[in-house]
């Protein structure tokens, strides 16, 4: 990604935010609600920011949320981009990279996903421990600019093990409670096949998606440190004997709100006394 698109973009927000923020948010399906409660806020439309792309999906607002959020500087995307609206994953990256050239340290990425382990229940949250990208495609290709990070990012450590850590201890204090596993990522925008849930299963992972591993990579590769929570909106394909629906996904979540904006909460104070 061109630098200048993203010194361009980084300059016109700082024109308009008064300090740096410190903290990152990318808020999936339904839980866009969270930057509702962001004081002191400055909302900007993605069509008003110069070369940011602009959502399109039900669901998603499409705008950029700066301001106070339980004692941290945050700045909230509030609507994400998907590789399935037919959107490059530079695009769909770009706005990390703008978070970064403001300041941002740590990202807080969630998501709405389907319930690969039979342990989960429709409603429960995940603490993403790792992913697998599953795409078959990865943001980074391409010339890398040696400035927004190096041309081999390591994946050891792609979620923060302090983050997931204070994540968990945040959830036990407030009596909330939390899965901990493995996203895989898929392009969508069909779900998944029953036989394919059964490999995602084989491979290792516990939730299925279509976002965040884009972003979370082009986090790492400029070195900042992620945090992700999935909202598990419903069982995957062929778990249930019933077909999947984006009502449902969007019902469950509904249901859970409540609980996925005190753990955020939670966890933003706590990082902000660290
Ligand atoms: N599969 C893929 N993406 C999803 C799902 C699912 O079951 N639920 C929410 N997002």
């Amino acid at each position: 990604m061109n630098k200048q698109a993203i010194e361009k973009a980084a300059r016109y927000l700082q024109e308009q935010f008064p300090a740096p923020p410190r903290i990152g948010l990318i808020l999936g399906s339904g839980l866009g609600v969270l930057a509702d409660e962001i004081e002191q806020a400055v909302k900007i439309p993605y069509e008003q920011i110069p070369e940011f792309p602009v959502s399109t999906v039900e669901g998603h607002a499409g705008r950029l949320v700066y301001g106070q959020l339980e004692g941290a500087t945050v700045v909230a995307m509030q609507g994400r981009f998907h590789y399935y609206e037919g959107y490059r994953l530079d695009q769909i990256t770009f706005p990390v990279r703008v978070m970064k050239a403001l300041g941002v340290k740590e990202l807080i990425v969630t998501n709405a996903a389907g319930g690969v382990n039979e342990r989960f229940q429709p409603g429960d949250l995940m603490i993403i421990a790792d992913h697998i990208n599953n795409m078959g495609v990865n943001p980074l290709i391409g010339p890398n600019d040696p400035e927004l990070g190096v041309r081999f990012p390591d994946m050891t450590e792609a979620y923060s093990r302090r983050l997931r850590a204070l994540a968990k201890h945040v959830a036990k204090q407030l009596d909330i409670p939390v899965q901990e596993g493995v996203y895989v990522a898929n392009s969508g925008p069909s779900y998944e096949t029953p036989a394919e849930i059964r490999m995602i299963r084989a491979i290792g992972g516990d939730a299925v998606g279509m976002s965040t591993v884009p972003e979370v990579i082009v986090a790492r590769h400029a070195q900042m440190e992620v945090l992700g929570i999935s909202c598990i909106s419903n069982m995957a394909a062929g778990i249930l004997d019933q077909p999947l629906t984006h009502d449902e996904v969007i019902e469950t979540t509904e249901r859970v709100k409540a609980n996925f904006l005190r753990l955020v909460k939670g966890i933003i104070a706590e990082m902000a006394k660290q």
